[in-house]
């Protein structure tokens, strides 16, 4: 399978360390690279938002960096005065989890002499020892970051060997132990730049007599559709008006794989939308047909899933399926051990990556490991992926990004295909997720036999609804705005649900903590009582997920526990549902459904509260605070 962006960690020299997003974009070519950087790094401040910088080649071979604090937009006021000229350039968005972000940590760093400049994502481990080295030969340091050592290292190389550029990175790449995307400009050579990765994501863009080049596609898919995933260990030599040449570090020359963007302009753009995160929840009906095309055939009441055909055998032999995953994908990770275990008849387990990772986990030859991941590149996910693969697991990616890391390590896989996702809340890549596990559930009870080719057959059919009756769910979008208002005043929601929607009750609580900023916890309904329901009184609202299924009554009952407590109802009721409309202070209802696909349903109103409650406390929606699209650090 196939790639997106990135997160830097900064040690100290007081060993405290900083965790960073960052988001690269280069362009080396025969325009003004300046607005291509700045408009690059616009499309990935959604990965980073804390500082940015540019560095950029004059045509007086001046090596000119800015650097601000903030926003990108910061970064722009800060130049305004300034040279910006030059047709090689590169720039850096970054976004730190731990520590304040400033000026003299963002990037680029210049090297000493200040002739060359990095921009960085990632982690030199060795940075300290490396660090040590440099200050007895005479360097110093401006800031704390191992970026500025990987810089000098490279000038000190490229100074005593007598060497090009691209040696020096080679040879200073040797030395490092950690993850990086590196660009390294020479204001002695106006016409290269040398890029290399290892661990954090790099795509290069070939235009006419042109390359750009970024963390992820975002930045380039307006100028070229011609697009390399740079691989781990490569180093890429960009030359202006010259082709593209890579070797690994070990010195292999290696041929550019070049491969065609399946990406439009218009899927970075808001279309009209207030937010990104609108836009996405509006785009389900679309999206989810699209991550069924070609594989549920309507007319045939058929589900064919390529990634699953190749691999038959593995999945019908496997004794044990492990989900791995983090945040939202654990969460549809959930929904599908419900439907595998329910249809396949195969024992599920379903583990957070960075725990399963970091325990001694049994994992057998004859297990299949599935990693559901939106960006593809989450750094614990693809921990697990490499940890169950050494023990010899059969590894099913479920990723949105094509071309990422996990993707890659995966042995065979299923797309999302759902298009960029941008807004940092998960919303279209879950229930595509959802989705694609449901119909690898159908597939592997069909083949089992685990599943009767009757209800095999009447859950294909519904599943091809799905996109309209989503399109029907979404119509209450008003009313449900109207509900916003009403709950701004609330620290506390919980959120309730039984079977199949107790994963969407987390999921709920989830996006509503995510970019309101509001506690909410996500409960399976029948707990409840053993704990939370002390936290109930009239100014708790508790959302109860009550479509007509299994578990019906019972929930029924659990919210005339709370509405006895005084809790106020914010239901979510299939379509005619009178009683539990009746007893819920709000209510929202869904299409009647098969139960297994009732998240699919049940995901969309309670996304759009989440939405609206943040949108009504003024929270910046797309770009929650704290938050990043895609965690490639543990
Ligand atoms: C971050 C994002 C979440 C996402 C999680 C897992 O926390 O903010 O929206 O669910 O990472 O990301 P992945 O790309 O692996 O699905």
């Amino acid at each position: 399978m196939n790639k997106k962006d990135d997160i830097c960690i900064y040690f100290f020299i007081n060993f405290e360390f900083k965790k960073i997003m960052c988001g690269i974009v280069g362009y080396i070519g025969k325009r003004e690279a300046y607005p291509i950087l700045i408009k690059g790094l616009h499309r990935l401040e959604y990965r980073g938002y804390d500082s940015a910088g540019v560095a950029l080649i004059n045509g007086k071979q001046q090596l000119n960096v800015y650097k601000a604090k903030g926003k990108v937009a910061d970064l722009e006021h800060a130049v305004e005065s300034k040279d910006i000229s030059g047709t090689i350039g590169i720039a850096h968005t970054r976004w730190a989890t731990h520590g304040e972000p400033n000026q003299v940590n963002a990037h680029p760093h210049y090297s000493e002499s200040e002739e060359l400049a990095i921009i960085h994502n990632g982690i030199i481990e060795n940075y300290a020892v490396l660090k040590q080295g440099l200050i007895e030969n005479g360097y110093s340091f401006k800031s704390e970051t191992d970026t500025e050592v990987l810089v000098q290292l490279i000038e000190h190389i490229k100074k005593t060997d007598k060497t090009d550029l691209q040696t020096a990175v080679q040879l200073a790449l040797n030395q490092v132990v950690g993850a990086y995307a590196i660009v390294v400009l020479d204001q002695n050579n106006p016409d290269k730049m040398v890029a290399a990765r290892k661990g954090s994501p790099l795509v290069i863009g070939i235009g006419e007599n042109e390359y750009f080049l970024a963390s992820d596609a975002t930045p380039i898919v307006e100028f070229t559709d011609k697009v390399v995933y740079v691989g781990d260990e490569e180093i890429v030599h960009l030359r202006r008006n010259k082709e593209l040449s890579i070797k690994t570090i070990g010195n292999v020359v290696k041929t550019p794989e070049i491969k065609k963007l399946e990406m439009t302009l218009s899927q970075l753009e808001k279309g009209g939308y207030p937010h990104f995160m609108l836009k996405e929840i509006f785009e389900q009906p679309t999206t989810l047909a699209t991550s069924m095309r070609g594989r549920v055939n309507i007319e045939h009441n058929n589900i064919t899933l390529a990634g699953f055909i190749d691999n038959k055998e593995r999945f019908l032999n496997a004794k044990r399926i492990i989900i791995t995953a983090c945040g939202t994908s654990w969460h549809a990770g959930l929904i599908g051990m419900h439907a595998i275990e329910e249809f396949a008849r195969i024992p599920v387990v379903v583990e957070y990556s960075s725990e399963f990772r970091y325990r001694s986990p049994v994992i057998n030859s004859d297990d299949v490991v599935i990693a559901i991941s939106q960006s593809g590149e989450t750094a614990d996910t693809l921990a697990a992926v490499e940890l169950a693969k050494s023990h010899g697991a059969f590894i099913y990616g479920v990723c949105n990004v094509v071309g990422a890391s996990i993707p890659r390590a995966a042995h065979s896989g299923s797309y999302t295909h759902v298009g960029p996702e941008i807004g940092v809340a998960s919303t279209k890549a879950f229930t595509a997720q959802v989705a694609v596990l449901t119909m690898l559930a159908l597939m592997i009870g069909r083949e089992k036999g685990t599943l009767s080719q009757e209800r095999y057959l009447q859950i294909v059919a519904e599943l091809g609804k799905i996109p309209e009756k989503i399109k029907e769910t979404l119509k209450q979008d008003d009313l449900l705005a109207e509900f916003a208002k009403t709950f701004t005043y609330a620290q506390n929601f919980i959120y309730l649900g039984r079977g199949y929607n107790y994963p969407i009750a987390m999921e709920g609580a989830l996006k509503l903590k995510e970019i309101s900023y509001i506690h909410a916890e996500g409960y399976p309904a029948a707990e409840m009582k053993h704990g939370p329901i002390a936290l109930i009184n009239e100014e708790m609202p508790v959302v109860v997920i009550a479509p007509h299924c299994g578990t019906y009554d019972k929930v029924v009952s659990n919210i005339q526990e709370i509405k006895a407590r005084k809790g106020r109802i914010i239901s979510i009721v299939t379509e005619g549902d009178t009683i539990v409309r009746d007893m819920s202070d709000y209510s929202i209802s869904i299409p009647a459904t098969e139960e297994c696909l009732v998240p699919l349903l049940a995901a969309i109103p309670l996304q759009l509260l989440a939405y609206h409650i943040a949108v009504v406390k003024g929270r910046n929606v797309d770009q929650p605070r704290n938050l990043a699209k895609s965690v490639t650090v543990e």
